[in-house]
């Protein structure tokens, strides 16, 4: 969480590029932001030499760019905050300074021994002013800064970050020394480089020149400017400075661990940062939805050797786990469904934050297969130091290119969904879903087959998705959002789908939502449901819809108010939301009209549905 943007280079409007970047990294954390500016001391006096502190709680979006003066300097760091330590307020909205107002930090992820190092900065007197973990991190680096330490600045940050436990990826800038030093230790960090030369074929070098270099936690922030990057990966950290001439900059590259320089592949991404804007729509979450017209289609799209691989490794593998978190963890929840109908394979599918309990189980027979849009999440990665310890291979179904995840895993299949914006996930978790079933038909040597079907399905939902049946979604908002709660039921793949439709709905509406296997209300739940409570169920066409229609009847009988999402109609509905009839991708097909659902839901009860309360888009933190 949080989004890191920072500049320098030949501009003079650091400070306004620094504002415009975290706009567009507001999906990150949105509970406060803040950037410093360095103003050069001029012979006019207009400047001091000193970092000028911009604080606001809010989100950056509410700020037009008039709220600010930006005075001349070509160096800014910002921060748009999703809190971890400390409430949300001015004081620990970052970026933090040293005590002595000399050191500039910005900070993604939590500083585990903060407690610990407080202490022994405040017994050397070191006054804090924030109840958060970050600023430890300034003040560790200015106690090195002293008048008799040679080391600079970047000797200071190492040093710095040798103690910090955790995860965490920052960017430092002190008064007076015209560079940008950041660390990555588990949180991304990703350099733009403007005007990049030399041009050559051979990349991978130890220093880079440019007219300007960013230094963001995610790339939408600088694509205006620049495709080529470089990732940091862990324990590296990176400098930026003028070029000893002054016309121009430059940036190293090296170890956080004994400060040696490390060699670094400049790669040009091709995303485009036009599909990052909303065009006609009110908000991101409904354009990403109607972008499943495309979407699923383009995930299909897949190398057919890649897949193959896949699908080789998975019926070799002792033991293949699935591992996601949130809306990804329960696509990988359908994988258990789908290969044992299809592949008739037994699968195992476990959250993020849980695969460390396996870890007796792992070994080089292993197979891990992660699901995640950003490709960033925490409890995902440390699922991959854990697989690289006990020698497990590895898979990433992911959609942001150049990820973490995307790096460490033996196979990438792409996602290809584009750059999703809103919070909540729509257009990645259908095209994830459309690769596990893909995947599933691979193993069953039927690759042919699921392609055709999953093709037939995509142009179903090209028709399903058009404004009369949102409007259709959004007339049933209306009966139901003052409801304080709802129930979603489904059997086999359509479970996970209930515990998604769940998600979807708790994360915009606010609503108390909450997903069951159909056959389980009695068991229970069933308790809860009295006159006038919603339940959405998810009824199949075929298979099991004799069961389901009974698990409704019970709750009909109870007075419910049965929304049914299903191929045909049936008696027992009060309201009727169609689905077409998509056979193995009946999942993929049924979670669209409840994301639009969950969207009408979030804009009639006056939430944001892109920046839902107390959320972030990737959750880098554990
Ligand atoms: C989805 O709507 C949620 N915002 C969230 O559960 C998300 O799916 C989860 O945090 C995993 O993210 P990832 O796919 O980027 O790993
Ligand atoms: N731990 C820091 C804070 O609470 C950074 C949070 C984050 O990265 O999300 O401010």
């Amino acid at each position: 969480m949080c989004g890191i943007f920072s500049y320098l280079g030949n501009q003079s409007n650091a400070g306004k590029l620094v504002v415009e970047g975290l706009k567009k990294l507001e999906y990150r954390g949105y509970d406060s932001f803040g950037f410093v500016e360095a103003v050069p001391a001029t012979s006019s006096g207009q400047g001091n030499g000193k970092l000028k502190l911009t604080k606001k709680v809010g989100k950056i979006s509410e700020f037009p760019l008039s709220t600010f003066y930006f005075p001349i300097s070509n160096l800014a760091l910002g921060h748009t905050r999703w809190a971890t330590h400390g409430k949300v307020n001015l004081r620990n909205a970052h970026p933090h300074l040293s005590a002595d107002g000399k050191v500039a930090v910005v900070h993604n992820g939590i500083v585990e021994n903060h407690a610990e190092l407080r202490k022994e900065l405040q017994k050397k007197g070191v006054k804090f002013a924030s109840d958060t973990d970050t600023e430890v991190i300034p003040n560790l680096i200015a106690s090195y800064l002293t008048p008799r330490f040679t080391g600079g600045l970047r000797e200071a940050v190492r040093r710095a970050a040798k103690k910090l436990k955790g995860r965490f990826a920052f960017v430092a800038a002190a008064e007076g020394a015209e560079k940008l030093v950041a660390a990555r230790s588990g949180s991304p960090l990703i350099v733009g480089i403007e005007k990049f030369y030399p041009k050559s074929d051979d990349r991978l070098i130890s220093k880079i020149d440019g007219s300007a270099f960013f230094i963001a936690s995610d790339v939408p922030a600088f694509l205006k400017f620049t495709r080529d990057v470089v990732y940091l990966d862990d324990g590296e950290m990176v400098e930026i400075e003028p070029s000893p001439k002054n016309d121009h900059f430059h940036a190293h590259f090296f170890e956080i661990e004994n400060g040696k320089t490390v060699k670094k592949r400049v790669i040009s991404i091709d995303w485009k940062s036009g599909k990052a804007e909303k065009g006609d729509f009110a908000h991101f979450m409904l354009k990403e939805i109607f972008e499943q017209k495309e979407t699923i289609e383009r995930a299909l799209n897949q190398d057919e050797r890649q897949i193959e691989k896949v699908a080789e490794l998975i019926r070799k593998s002792f033991g293949a786990f699935f591992i996601g978190c949130g809306t990804a963890g329960k696509v990988c929840a359908t994988a258990e469904y789908l290969f044992a109908k299809i592949a008739r394979r037994h699968v195992n599918v476990i959250f993020g934050s849980e695969f460390d309990t396996q870890e007796p189980f792992l070994t080089n027979k292993t197979l891990l297969i992660a699901v995640s849009q950003s490709g960033e999440t925490a409890d995902v990665l440390e699922a991959f130091k854990i697989a690289k310890k006990r020698g497990v291979r590895t898979v990433g179904v992911v959609n942001v290119e150049g990820s973490s995840v995307a790096r460490h895993s033996d196979v990438v299949l792409p996602v290809n969904a584009g750059m999703e914006k809103a919070v909540a996930s729509t257009k990645a978790t259908t095209a994830q879903l459309a690769i596990l079933t893909l995947l599933a038909y691979a193993v069953a040597g039927k690759l042919d087959e699921g392609k055709q079907m999953l093709a037939e399905a995509a142009s179903q939902i090209n028709d399903l998705l058009n404004p009369r049946y949102s409007e259709h979604l959004e007339k049933i908002a209306r009966k139901i959002k003052n409801v304080e709660s709802l129930y979603i039921i489904g059997k086999a793949a359509d479970y996970p789908m209930a515990l998604e439709a769940a998600i979807k709905l708790q994360e915009v509406s606010y609503i108390h939502a909450e997903g069951f296997a159909a056959g389980e209300l009695k068991h229970g739940p069933l308790a809860l449901i009295t006159k006038g409570t919603p339940l959405i169920a998810f009824v199949p066409a075929e298979e099991y819809r004799a069961d389901v229609l009974s698990n409704v009847a019970e709750v009909k009988a109870r007075g419910g108010r049965i929304i049914g999402v299903s191929a045909e109609n049936d008696e027992l509905f009060d309201e009727w939301i169609r689905v077409p009839n998509v056979g193995n991708a009946q999942p993929i097909v049924n979670i669209i009209p409840i994301q639009l659902l969950a969207y009408h839901l979030a804009v009639l009860r006056k939430n944001n549905p892109d920046l839902p309360r107390n959320l972030a888009k990737s959750v880098t933190v554990k």
